[in-house]
């Protein structure tokens, strides 16, 4: 998962200052960049328009006369409930770690389900709780680096963000298990498999632990983010258990939401999200879903049973999206070990999966980093929008999203950041 310069993390402030004529090398390629006319885009996960072709199909799908449900429903009109389709339900199970009785399959965005179900917490409260939650006092553990998004969420509604660090198998237990013995903290964020942006994914043992630890507030939930599931670029695919079956069998059945979404299976933002849960969890969730709105849209939803049938069409249609993906991390990797390795400037990920890769560059430099590069007409994420409120305390933490250009472009982008970053990390007079 991290490879040999990220171990050696430690060591990079001690590393010795680029010589003069080193860093003349670095100034005048860095000038002669700028001359040329390079925009390249490097901020969000986005799929390229290769791997969007792979779904094409769907655009044709279900096609005239294909609206007709297994259960011989009409999905051109109102039918079904709120919790999808039985075949998108089945579709979706093994990638959640469900059963499909306990997977509701929704619009296009597992984010808007989060949204959604921390509105309801907030609201209305969660099954075993005794009130609703507070955005006055209750608080949600935070991993970092992390997704900012999830960290938006909590700050659009007020609720107070603590933050866990990651440790190259998930967030650190111990300090998870002394944090949830507040009973003010309501919740969790977790990116199990590939996260974003570390790449990496829990251990059994984390796992375990998020399962069975006590925690204060008997209305606590794990918001387990299983966005990267299937999202494999190599032999060795990584995975999680069911956190629903550990949980269930540590008696906390209720702790787990489990989100998923087809934004990077098949069409960013207009696929299927998707979230399993125990019934109790589902029961409440329909409830309240089904004031919002009649159902979601089951003529997406058979568009994307006809085209991935079931979890092995699922795979298999993966295969595809590694195939474009693998080459453009590989390059990433290259790039960062030819210009940075050896240097003590930055260490780095090297992730088995999921869409990014999380460098660590010397203190206080993320944000020289990210104004060099956009000098030099590459837009990276800005720094510290891994952590909450967009505060990265060592000013340290960058995110590489290279899926989004084409393989020229990237090698372009890539010489551009590895120079902004021997640029910024040798400015200051190392201690
Ligand atoms: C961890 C994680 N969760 C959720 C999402 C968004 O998913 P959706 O498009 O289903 O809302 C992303 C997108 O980058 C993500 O990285």
């Amino acid at each position: 998962m991290h490879n040999t310069s990220e171990r050696s993390s430690a060591r990079a402030a001690s590393a010795p200052a680029a010589a003069a004529g080193e860093r003349l090398q670095w100034e005048a390629r860095y000038r002669a960049f700028q001359s040329r006319d390079v925009s390249i885009d490097m901020t969000r996960g986005k799929p390229c328009a290769q791997q969007l072709s792979l779904s094409d199909a769907l655009l044709g799908l279900p096609g005239r006369g294909g609206y007709v449900g297994e259960d011989g429903g009409d999905a051109r009109n109102y039918y079904g409930g709120p919790l999808g389709l039985p075949e998108a339900r089945r579709l979706f199970a093994t990638m959640l770690g469900a059963p499909a009785e306990q997977v509701a399959v929704a619009n296009n965005s597992s984010l808007a389900l989060m949204h959604d179900m921390l509105a309801f917490a907030l609201l209305h409260g969660v099954p075993g709780g005794t009130q609703p939650w507070t955005d006055e006092t209750d608080r949600f553990l935070c991993p970092v680096p992390g997704y900012d998004r999830h960290f938006a969420l909590c700050e659009a509604y007020d609720l107070e963000m603590l933050l866990v660090p990651m440790t190259g198998s998930g967030p650190d237990m111990a300090v998870v298990e002394e944090l949830v013995r507040d009973p003010r903290v309501k919740g969790m964020w977790c990116v199990p498999v590939y996260s974003n942006p570390t790449g990496e994914t829990y251990s059994e043992e984390v796992v375990q632990r998020l399962a069975r630890m006590r925690t204060a507030a008997p209305d606590f939930r794990l918001f387990w983010d299983n966005a990267y599931a299937v999202h494999h670029l190599t032999d060795r695919e990584e995975g999680v258990p069911s956190i629903l079956a550990l949980s269930e069998q540590a008696g906390h059945g209720d702790r787990p939401l489990v989100f998923g979404s087809t934004s990077k299976i098949t069409f960013a933002g207009a696929g299927l999200g998707m979230v399993a849960a125990s019934r109790t969890n589902l029961e409440w969730y329909a409830r309240h879903a089904g004031v919002r709105s009649i159902g979601p849209d089951k003529l997406n939803q058979l568009r994307h049973v006809h085209l991935l049938r079931n979890h092995s069409g699922l795979l298999e249609h993966m295969n595809g999206h590694r195939a474009i993906l693998a080459p453009k991390f590989a390059l990433v990797e290259e790039s960062l070990r030819r210009h940075l390795g050896g240097r003590g400037v930055a260490t780095w990920t090297t992730p088995r999966g999921g869409y990014f890769v999380s460098l660590q560059v010397r203190e206080g430099c993320a944000r020289r980093v990210v104004e060099l590069a956009r000098q030099l007409g590459i837009v990276l994420v800005p720094a510290g929008k891994t952590y909450p409120l967009g505060h990265d305390p060592r000013d340290s933490n960058l995110r590489l999203a290279p899926s989004f250009p084409d393989i020229a472009d990237l090698a372009v982008a890539m010489e551009g950041i590895c120079l902004s970053i021997l640029l910024a990390c040798t400015e200051e007079p190392l201690p």
